[in-house]
């Protein structure tokens, strides 16, 4: 009898002792890694852009032309989107046509069909997180790889993308108007602690 008690309690303290290792291996920061080929000749090149997303008004439309004449010289590899993506608030969610206004049908040059490396910036916090994260988007338009924080191995050159929104008191203690979506990224103490690690 004690035997046939003893052999469940041991199952269990393994299961659970399963469960810790792989929880506590989850909280330390082991950020996503892609790898993005150099070209044959072993080089790289790209473009960086931020603070962009304006339906093509504030001249965006203009500059994503001219981004599409240097982006053929350079023949660049892929594009970098240091976030503020979608003005003002980011997309409302997964259907927000923003997406194909601000993004799809404004970078149209053929050299921008690249992957576009995207992190969040305030303004996108201010939305549907979660929408702009989704790989959902990725069907939308397969450019779009949007992560809080990844490195991109580019072979000679490795990028680390960090989401540092969430490190600024500000927009926590003083939102003022805004409503920021946090969700994945609460308890914030630890989110930030998981990330530096
Ligand atoms: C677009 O750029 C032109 C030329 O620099 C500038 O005069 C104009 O104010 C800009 N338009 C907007 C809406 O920012
Ligand atoms: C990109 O879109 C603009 C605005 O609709 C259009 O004038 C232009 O011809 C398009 N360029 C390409 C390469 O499709």
């Amino acid at each position: 009898m004690a035997y046939l008690k003893y052999i469940p309690i041991n199952f269990i303290l393994h299961v659970f002792y399963l469960i810790f290792v792989f929880s506590a291996h989850g909280s330390t920061a082991e950020l996503k890694r892609l790898l993005q080929p150099a070209k044959p000749d072993g080089t790289v090149s790209f473009l960086v852009i931020g603070d962009w997303g304006r339906g093509g008004s504030y001249n965006q439309s203009t500059v994503a032309f001219q981004m599409g004449e240097v982006g053929e010289k350079l023949n660049i590899d892929f594009v970098i989107s240091t976030g503020d993506n979608f003005y003002d608030n980011g997309l409302l969610g997964l259907d927000d046509p923003a997406f194909q206004d601000s993004f799809t049908n404004i970078y149209n040059a053929s050299s921008l069909q690249k992957p576009w490396y995207t992190v969040l910036g305030n303004h996108d916090y201010r939305g549907d997180v979660e929408a702009q994260l989704s790989p959902m988007l990725r069907a939308l338009d397969n450019r779009w790889v949007c992560m809080r924080s990844f490195v991109v191995n580019a072979e000679i050159v490795e990028f680390l993308f960090i989401d540092t929104t969430p490190f600024v008191d500000k927009y926590f203690v003083q939102p003022n108007k805004h409503v920021y979506d946090w969700r994945g990224v609460l308890p914030r103490q630890r989110y930030l602690n998981n990330l530096l690690k």
